[in-house]
């Protein structure tokens, strides 16, 4: 019985993110506008800790995506870029590795549980973006994301590398003790463009 509530209160979360979907499809286009880099409001920190992103690498036919919390914004080599850590373990990890670019993108709250699916859930095993309930949209550039996304970010690989464990200080310990998940990639991406929809004013 708890699990058929369960069930229930999941597709009604789902569904009500894929309504957004739809909201925010027909806002595309009047909704849509494309900032700076530097005109992004939110902080980082909670962007990235409490709203959560997926980060998305592919071609049409050969895409996956994943939740992750662990990113920054910021500037290096005098661009500015986002920075996300992507385990060796995690299926994202090889389409990382073998496009040149990923989009970072946000969510309005309601697509809390999709997100918590994709972050639990690997594309190794099945369609997980369609069990999701989000909408895979191919962005003008060519680049993968979603019709849900309320902020959308593109980025160009400009490196991507394991982290060296002769570089850990004591916090990593935790996160790399052997069966663990694996060691994090850092990718740094030159931001290309920001696409910010729905929003009020906007
Ligand atoms: C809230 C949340 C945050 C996560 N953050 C990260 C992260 O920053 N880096 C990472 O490698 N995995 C992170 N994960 C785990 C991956 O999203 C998860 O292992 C996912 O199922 C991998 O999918 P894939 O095998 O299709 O790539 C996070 C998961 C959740 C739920």
């Amino acid at each position: 019985m708890k699990r058929i509530t369960l069930f229930i209160l999941t597709a009604i979360i789902l569904v009500s993110c894929g309504q957004g979907a739809q909201q925010n499809s027909e806002m595309k286009g009047k909704g849509t506008i494309e900032i700076k880099p530097e005109e992004i409001k939110e902080n980082a920190i909670e962007l990235f800790d409490q709203k959560w992103a997926l980060v998305t690498a592919g071609v049409p036919g050969d895409v996956n995506t994943m939740t992750i919390s662990w990113g920054s914004l910021g500037e290096l080599w005098n661009r500015p870029v986002v920075t996300v850590y992507v385990s060796s373990s995690r299926y994202t990890y090889e389409f990382m590795e073998k496009n040149g670019h990923f989009t970072v993108a946000f969510f309005p709250s309601e697509c809390r549980e999709a997100l918590q699916y994709l972050g639990s859930h690997s594309g190794r095993d099945g369609d997980k973006i369609k069990e999701s309930g989000l909408t895979l949209e191919w962005l003008e550039s060519g680049l993968p994301s979603f019709a849900e996304a309320d902020m959308i970010i593109e980025a160009r690989k400009i490196y991507g590398f394991p982290f060296d464990e002769r570089g850990f200080g004591d916090v990593p310990e935790q996160f790399y003790a052997p069966g663990r998940m694996g060691v994090h990639s850092v990718y740094v991406g030159e931001i290309e463009h920001v696409w910010v929809r729905g929003r009020e004013g906007e």
